[in-house]
This record gives C-alpha cells, sequence and structure tokens, in this order.
C-alpha cells in the first residue's frame, strides 16, 4: 500500500457535505484529506474556515477549480446543479464523487456520464445504502439464477414521514424550480436505485403522484408506481412522506423461490420445483411445492457514506471497483423521470428509455409556475452523519 493522499475539494458544505468534510478534516478516511471547500453561503464559509485552519475556502465553484490543487471533488450541493458541476470537475481533471441523485433530468445525467468516460477519472454517486449487506446478498442470490425468473416485485418504504414544519423550513426542497420533485427526487432515491441494482431495469413505468397530498407543498409527498420487465414480470413501488409508522419491506418473488427483506432480516424461500413446471405438471387443482426456507445473515456491517469515501478513495490509488459507479446514477432517476411523465400524461404507461426532450418540456412547464424563491442558504449545517440516512426498517 502506498501512503499517497487524494486532496480533496467539497462544494456545498450544508447538511450533507459538512458530515463529509467533518469526517474526512478528522482523517477518518485513510488516503484522503481535505483541501478546499466551497459555498456561496459567506457566513457558512467563514465560520467552517476558523473551525477547520488550513482548509482552503472558495465562494465560487468555477474559481475553486481553477485556483484550487485538489485530487478530487465531492459534490453536495442541491440535485439541479450535478451534472454541471461533475462535468466542469472532470474536463478540469478532477475525480468526482457526486450526491445522489445523479441530478434532476436524466438528459443531463446522459452528457456527465459521457464526459466521464472520456476523462479516464474516478466518478462516482453516493448509493451509500448499496453498502448494507442485505441488498448486496439480495442482489448476488438474484444474480445466481438459482430463484429462476423474477415474476414480480414490491417495495413498500413508507418511514419517511416528514412534518409540515420539514417543508416550511424553506430553501430548495420540495420545490420544482429549486429541487425538481419530492419524495421520489429526494427522499426514495437509495430504495429505486437498490430495486434497479437488485431486480433490474424495467421496460415501462406507470405511476400515480399525490401532489401535496399530506402537506401544503407543490410536488409529490405519496407516490406509487408501476413496472414491467422485459420477460413479463411487474413490480410496485410504494413511497410516502405522510404515513407514519411507516414501513421498509422489499419482496422479490420468483419462478423458483422468494426472498423478503424485512426487519433487517433477509428471507429466502427455495422451491425443489419451480412453479411454472408445477403449475402445468401437477394434476392436481390445488397444489404445493416443497421448500427450502433460509435466513441469510451476511458478514459485515453497513459502512454507510464513510464506506463509500473509502471505496473511492481507493479506487482512485489502488483501482479498487467502485460500489457505485457515477454512471449508476441514470438509473434510478431513469425510474423517478419516467414516473413524473407518466404522472403529468395522465398515468400514461411509459416505455424506456425515456423520450427525454420530452421530459425536460414537461418539467419546464412546472419549473415555470414554481413558487421557489431562489435562496439556497437556508439549510442545516450539522457535520455529523444523520441516523435517518442509513438503512431504517420501521
Ligand atoms: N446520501 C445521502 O444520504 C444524502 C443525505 C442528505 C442529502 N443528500 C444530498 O446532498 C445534496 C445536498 O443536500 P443537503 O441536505 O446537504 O442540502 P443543503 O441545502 O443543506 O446544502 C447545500 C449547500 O450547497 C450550497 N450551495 C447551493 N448552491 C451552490 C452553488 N451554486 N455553489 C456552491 N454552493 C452552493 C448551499 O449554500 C448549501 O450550503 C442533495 O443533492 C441531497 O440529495 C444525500
Amino acid at each position: 500500500m502506498c501512503t499517497c493522499s487524494i486532496k480533496t475539494a467539497i462544494v456545498g458544505i450544508g447538511n450533507m457535505g459538512s458530515a463529509h468534510a467533518q469526517c474526512i478534516f478528522e482523517g477518518k478516511i485513510e488516503g484522503m484529506t481535505l483541501s478546499e471547500v466551497c459555498d456561496i453561503n459567506t457566513e457558512r464559509l467563514n465560520k467552517f474556515a476558523q473551525e477547520h485552519p488550513g482548509v482552503d475556502i472558495y465562494e465560487s465553484f468555477d474559481e475553486m477549480l481553477e485556483k484550487g490543487n485538489a485530487d478530487a471533488v465531492i459534490i453536495a450541493v442541491p440535485h439541479r446543479f450535478h451534472s454541471d458541476f461533475a462535468e466542469k470537475a472532470l474536463t478540469k481533471g478532477r475525480h468526482v464523487l457526486v450526491e445522489k441523485p445523479a441530478d434532476v433530468s436524466v438528459s443531463n445525467v446522459i452528457r456527465a456520464n459521457k464526459v466521464a468516460e472520456k476523462s479516464g477519472k474516478v466518478y462516482a454517486i453516493m448509493f451509500n445504502q448499496r453498502t448494507n449487506p442485505l441488498f448486496a446478498k439480495a442482489r448476488e442470490i438474484l444474480k445466481s439464477g438459482e430463484l429462476g425468473e423474477l415474476k414480480s416485485t414490491t417495495w413498500i418504504i413508507t418511514n419517511w414521514f416528514r412534518t409540515q414544519s420539514y417543508y416550511n423550513s424553506g430553501g430548495w426542497r420540495a420545490t420544482w424550480a429549486g429541487e425538481g420533485g419530492g419524495v421520489l427526487l429526494n427522499q426514495a432515491p437509495h430504495q429505486l436505485d437498490l430495486w434497479q441494482w437488485i431486480c433490474g431495469m424495467p421496460d415501462s413505468v406507470t405511476a400515480f403522484c399525490d401532489v401535496g397530498l399530506y402537506h401544503d407543498i407543490e410536488v409529490e409527498d405519496n407516490a406509487k408506481i408501476i413496472t414491467k420487465y422485459k420477460n413479463g414480470a411487474q413490480g410496485v413501488f410504494i413511497t410516502s412522506t405522510g404515513e407514519y409508522p411507516g414501513t421498509n419491506r422489499l419482496e422479490v418473488m420468483c419462478d423458483k423461490g422468494k426472498l423478503v427483506l424485512e426487519n433487517g432480516i433477509l428471507k429466502q424461500w427455495k422451491l425443489s420445483k419451480a412453479t411454472s413446471e408445477v403449475c402445468h405438471t401437477s394434476e392436481k387443482s390445488f397444489d404445493g411445492i416443497p421448500f427450502e426456507y433460509s435466513e441469510h445473515n451476511p458478514e459485515g456491517t453497513e459502512t454507510g457514506h464513510m464506506g463509500i469515501l473509502k471505496n473511492f478513495t481507493n479506487a482512485i490509488l489502488y483501482g479498487e471497483e467502485l460500489i457505485s459507479p457515477g454512471s449508476d446514477g441514470i438509473y434510478e432517476l431513469t425510474l423517478s423521470n419516467a414516473a413524473y411523465m407518466s404522472q403529468w400524461k395522465n398515468n400514461a404507461e411509459i416505455k424506456l428509455p425515456l423520450d427525454t426532450a420530452e421530459f425536460d418540456m414537461l418539467l419546464s412547464e412546472k419549473v415555470k409556475t414554481s413558487k421557489y424563491i431562489c435562496d439556497e442558504s437556508k439549510s442545516e449545517s450539522n457535520k455529523q452523519y444523520s441516523e435517518r440516512w442509513k438503512v431504517r426498517w420501521e
């Protein structure tokens, strides 16, 4: 192992960026040091400088890229800047770790992915829940093919309860112009990503998104997505910020068995014969199929944000394989973009790949009516990774 260190810059030291900054500044990420940060909030920046001697500060991202000497940039600003900032940093020769979601619009992500590919730099995205061993195990089982073809999948992820006070705190959140969406874009991207990571991408998306069902907001706080896959399998994804107590339950039904992930337990039913075979060969009207039941307890714990930061560092220093490559950001965003488009087109079934030009046109109509008042500075800066960003089962 070499003793080299990656000099890292962070743009956006609000809620998330300040937690990354503190973690790196305290030396918790071996091989990574914090060299500079950028934020448009001058007061926050000056306070940061006092508390973090030796870290350079910038009020402009372009200036930081021009004058700074970081090897890598972490992007933790509102979503709508993500792809643009990633492109700029990659073009200036920086490795990039972008926060989730990859952007607001898939068309921007397609562009950033092309720039990343050409740059030869490491490009990663912060899908920290991929580090939970239970999801990795579920993925491994499905990819191995031992449970046969996917038949259906359902994810209920409603443990995102938020109050009106949360939405009233203002800033860019929960507006079409500031954030670009609601629960599907802010809270649920982790699960949308894990869903496609485990079950694959569907062929089409139909959605029912309720704008301000439980809160006085202009974006959705409740959504149901129906997916159809190439082999005819179907999926349902249910999310909300208005229900309490919430549920976090993933079920994946396959031809030769089933997986259920709930309450921190991965349960598996493995059938002795495929359902499709018994269905057509059994002479009984009501039959069952013998199965083996097991509960998986994979080694390791969820390493979360620090795990992704370490993986990003090791990818730069030693070529370690990325847990969440930046280019993967396109998948979950395609699901949420398609869900919005379905809603805007009277719940039409949206075939993938998405018509990104049409999506951008429809989103721009929403942006025109948005109540967003440009004030990015209304946010917390709490310097700690919040428990609410980890996988929660209740
Ligand atoms: N991975 C996770 O678990 C997780 C958790 C929370 C937030 N996030 C993501 O992190 C991103 C930031 O969210 P947040 O909660 O920290 O928001 P925030 O509003 O608390 O912080 C954003 C910061 O960016 C600064 N900023 C805005 N525009 C800027 C610009 N043009 N140049 C420089 N600085 C600018 C703001 O002043 C603010 O300090 C979002 O995309 C969000 O989805 C990820």
